[in-house]
Formats: structure tokens, C-alpha cells, sequence
């Protein structure tokens, strides 16, 4: 019997359990997984700054047990063309994307799946951001410990 081609996209920026548990479902719908990883040059457009470059994001998809093929996504409208190249039998996203690739029903089957709750890049780049304003603060608070010092033995 001919393998059930299952596809997907994404930009896997600073890869966590979200995107491990989506790739994991993937696998076990289909039997060959194919993932489209966005350029940085694509992500641009679409106004999305990442962490981990194309190169480093690719590599580490590519690595992934479950995922059979990688190929980089470049724009909005290659999706049609790599499912008819690939002969896809469904497309997949996160149910972020709910209803947004609707129109490749044409082409095979969509589906979208839940998100894994309570961890996206987006969550850990603010995080990031708080560890800085920290460390600010920390900052702050040891440049006035050493202004009081200096009155001690300087003043
Ligand atoms: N995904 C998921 N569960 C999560 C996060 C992501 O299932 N908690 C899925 C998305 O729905 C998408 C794929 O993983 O189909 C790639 O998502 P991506 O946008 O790269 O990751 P996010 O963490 O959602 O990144 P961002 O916060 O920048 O949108």
C-alpha cells in the first residue's frame, strides 16, 4: 500500500515541547512526515524577527525522529505545489491556523490540530526579555550599594 504523506509548516523558532508534540502526532497520523521550515528571508515578510537562523532551525527539524523530509518554505503560495510535487495526502497545522488553509482542500485533506497549552517561542522570547529587565534591576540596585559604599570610604 502506497505511504500516507502527511505535511506541514512552520518557523520552529527555538524548538520546544509544543512543536515535538506536533511533529509526534504528525508521524503517527501518516506514515512519511515532510516539514516546511520557514526562511529567515520569508519570516521577514511576514514581520516575525526569529532567535535560531534558517540554517539552525532546519538542522534541528531535520533531526527530529519523526520527520522523514525538510524543506524550507519561501513564501505563501508554494503550498499547493509541494503538495501536488509530493503527492501529499494531508496537510496539517496547529489549530492556530484554524480555517486559514482551507482552500488547499482542493488538494487533499486539512486538518488542524490543538496547540500543546501554555508554551509557545512567543512565551519564551518575553521570558527572555524579563530575565534582561531583571538583571537590570539587579543592576541598578548594586550601582546604589556602590554609591552608599563610596560615601563610606571616599566622601
Ligand atoms: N505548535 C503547537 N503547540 C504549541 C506551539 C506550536 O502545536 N504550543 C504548532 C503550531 O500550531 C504550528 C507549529 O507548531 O503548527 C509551528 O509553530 P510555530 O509558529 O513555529 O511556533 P509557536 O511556538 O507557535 O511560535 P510563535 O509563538 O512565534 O507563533
Amino acid at each position: 500500500m502506497r505511504k500516507k504523506i502527511v505535511i506541514t509548516y512552520g518557523t520552529f523558532d527555538m524548538f520546544h515541547i509544543g512543536h515535538l508534540k506536533l511533529l509526534k502526532r504528525l508521524k503517527e497520523i501518516g506514515d512519511y512526515l515532510i516539514v516546511g521550515v520557514s526562511t529567515d528571508e520569508f519570516n521577514k515578510e511576514k514581520g516575525k524577527k526569529t532567535m535560531i537562523p534558517f540554517e539552525h532551525r532546519i538542522e534541528i527539524v531535520k533531526s527530529i525522529r519523526y520527520v522523514d523530509k525538510v524543506i524550507p518554505e519561501k513564501n505563501w503560495d508554494q503550498k499547493k505545489d509541494d503538495i501536488l510535487k509530493y503527492n501529499v495526502d494531508i496537510f496539517a497545522m496547529g489549530s492556530d491556523w484554524e480555517g486559514k488553509f482551507d482552500y488547499l482542500r482542493k488538494y487533499c485533506e486539512v486538518i488542524y490540530l490543538e496547540r500543546t497549552k501554555d508554551v509557545s517561542t512567543t512565551e519564551l522570547k518575553e521570558s527572555l526579555l524579563g530575565i534582561n529587565e531583571l538583571s537590570r534591576e539587579e543592576l541598578l540596585k548594586a550601582f546604589d550599594i556602590l554609591l552608599e559604599l563610596k560615601k563610606y570610604f571616599l566622601d
